[in-house]
């Protein structure tokens, strides 16, 4: 195990011409297909029954009965899971309350539906929704809270029932990386009216392009399954104006494959995570990402938090300096989402939590392929760069 000790000069980092601890660069993630995945494909492909059929049956059956819920429908993809969400639940011109610090989707949908989003700052160690900040901003015009449980983690979900029940308020929950996380012992379908999932291709469950929306309201459910086809009752017969934001059974066979090897892999992704927390409490100025209290998390992303006053450079720096020592990182997000210029008009300039993390994140590499090997090299090199750049 590599320590951090004062004493010792640092060694040269790789980026100013050093040795590097690894020359082979940590994979960031796995995506790859198995044998059994390609396997699963090929029989749809057979069978010729390309569109939605049995295959995206099954993995609605087994998706509503992994996560509790009892409706669950597949989709195109995890934007248009949103809209299918938003669309009942909200009109044009009603306030919603968003997350300042989440991916565009979960707000640029509230946007695609006429509604105006209300930016709601973020808790600065577990990067969710702050809910105290949330029912600051309820107004009369307040119709939902959509909350994003952000890298994996689920929000506050008591917290934010509770202002829901408060204010009459419906409540779309972001699932998009946040496949089989719990919340008190539940599976994510147990909470809110909507819950939306994204299965985009570096997705914990991942079928290229594709999304699932449970709810537990029978005419919800009915409203959803139509504004997904077209408003569809019988053929060519259609009661209300909708879209096609079906999924196919290509994705449904991959997903279904995929799904066998789900929780194991998430185990493999908490142990992960159980190991970068215990690295980076041995690293002053870097921390480990929180959990809401309750919440067992699925570390779709493993995102550390950097401050700058404890290095003498940018987080840029430093990530680029552990890239060149073999570990990549990415940045989740750039920006926050009232900096967004499609958002900006929306800014109320009253989130800094969410305007301050931009500067101090940066995700690890997170997957359930990670090794004892991978784990040296992201010891070393963390606690190489950390002394070298220390302030
Ligand atoms: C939090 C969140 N919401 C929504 C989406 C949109 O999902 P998709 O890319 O499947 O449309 C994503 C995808 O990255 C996401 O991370």
């Amino acid at each position: 195990m590599t320590t951090v000790t004062a004493a010792a000069p640092a060694a040269t980092l790789a980026i100013d011409g050093g040795t590097p601890v690894s020359a082979k660069a940590v994979p960031f993630m796995s995506t790859a297909m198995t044998e059994s995945d390609i396997n699963a494909v090929l029989t749809v492909l057979k069978s010729g029954m390309l569109r939605a059929a049995t295959k995206c049956a099954e993995l609605e059956a087994r998706w509503a009965k992994i996560t509790g819920a009892r409706h669950a429908m597949t989709c195109a993809n995890g934007t248009v899971a949103l809209q299918l969400a938003y669309e009942p639940l909200f009109a044009c011109g009603d306030e919603v309350l968003v997350p300042a610090w989440s991916y565009i989707a979960t707000v640029s949908m509230v946007v695609a539906r006429g509604g105006v989003p209300v930016f709601v700052d973020a808790i600065p160690g577990t990067f969710q929704i702050d809910m105290a900040d949330a029912a600051r901003k309820v107004t009369p015009r307040t119709r939902a809270i959509a909350a994003t449980h952000l890298y994996g983690c689920p929000v506050d979900m008591d917290a934010v029932q509770g202002l829901a029940a408060k204010h009459g308020l419906k409540v779309i929950y972001d699932a998009a990386q946040a496949h089989l996380a719990t919340y008190k012992g539940k599976g994510l379908g147990a909470f809110g009216d909507v819950v939306t999932y994204s299965l985009y291709a570096t997705k914990n469950l991942a079928t290229g392009e594709g999304g699932l929306v449970t709810c537990n309201d029978d005419a919800l459910a009915r409203t959803i399954g139509l504004l997904r086809s077209h408003g569809e009752t019988d053929k060519y017969l259609h009661e209300v104006v909708g879209y096609n934001y079906r999924m196919n059974d290509m994705a449904g066979a991959i997903g279904l494959s995929r799904l066998d090897r789900l929780e194991a892999q998430t185990e493999q992704r908490r142990r992960n995570a159980a190991r970068y927390d215990a690295i980076l409490a041995r690293i002053p100025g870097l921390s480990a990402p929180q959990t809401t209290p309750g919440a067992v998390p699925v570390y779709h992303l493993y995102v550390a938090q950097f401050d700058p006053a404890a290095f003498r450079c940018t987080r840029d720096a430093f990530c680029n300096a552990l890239k060149a020592e073999g570990v990549p990182t990415a940045i989740h997000y750039p920006r926050s989402l009232p900096e967004q210029p499609a958002l900006s008009k929306w800014d109320r300039k009253d989130t800094p939590v969410a305007f301050s993390l931009k500067n101090r994140v940066f995700a690890l590499p997170m997957h359930h392929d990670l090794t004892d090997e991978h784990f040296a090299i992201l010891e070393e090199s963390l606690a190489k760069v950390a002394k070298a750049m220390r302030a």
